[in-house]
């Protein structure tokens, strides 16, 4: 009777097991996604923390430069180079943007959308007012609103 349990149970171990492990992941794990900057960040910032702590607060485009530099100033021995390059992919990545204060290049900064897509927002900021939630910027033609649905976190309407 108990050999035969056995299989089950250790079914049962593993889907606890499994369940457990996802919760942990979900919780404990920041993605740094693939794209230029990344490596440059692995080597030059994970020397005297984590890397994981420099992103633990969203900051703006202007934030992050000071935020840069002021790493180099405590001894990260980046180039002019990698300090924007580092800084870029911090703010394209875990930045944050007032979309009722910032021009089209810090939107294509900080939301990754186009050229075409930035001067739209402005332009439609220009011509009906401060936006007041996702879904009025959703509403700007010629934007692709499934993409600022994934970089919601990164926008704020403050200050409007
Ligand atoms: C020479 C050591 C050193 C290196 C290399 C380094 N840091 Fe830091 N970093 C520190 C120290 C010390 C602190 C804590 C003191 C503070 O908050 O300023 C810190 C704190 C931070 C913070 C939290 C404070 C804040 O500004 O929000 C961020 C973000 C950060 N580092 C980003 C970076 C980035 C990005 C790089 C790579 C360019 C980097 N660090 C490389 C020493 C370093």
């Amino acid at each position: 009777m108990l050999r035969r349990l056995q299989p089950f149970a250790f079914g049962v171990l593993g889907v606890v097991v499994a369940l457990v492990c996802g919760v942990a992941a979900q919780t404990g794990q920041v993605v740094f996604p693939e794209a230029e900057g990344r490596s440059t960040l692995m080597e030059l910032c994970g020397g005297c923390h984590d890397v994981r702590a420099t992103v633990e607060k969203r900051k703006t485009q202007k934030d992050w430069k000071t935020s840069v530099a002021d790493m180099r100033a405590k001894g990260a021995s980046a180039t002019d180079d990698e300090a924007k390059v580092i800084a870029a992919y911090m703010t394209r990545y875990f930045g944050l943007v007032n979309v009722n204060k910032a021009g089209a290049e810090e939107m294509q900064a900080v939301l990754g959308v186009s050229e075409k897509e930035a001067g739209a927002i402005v332009g439609y900021r220009d011509a009906h007012g401060a936006f007041a939630t996702l879904d009025d910027l959703k509403r700007v033609d010629g934007i692709d609103a499934e993409k600022l649905e994934r970089e919601k976190a990164s926008i704020v309407f403050s200050g409007s």
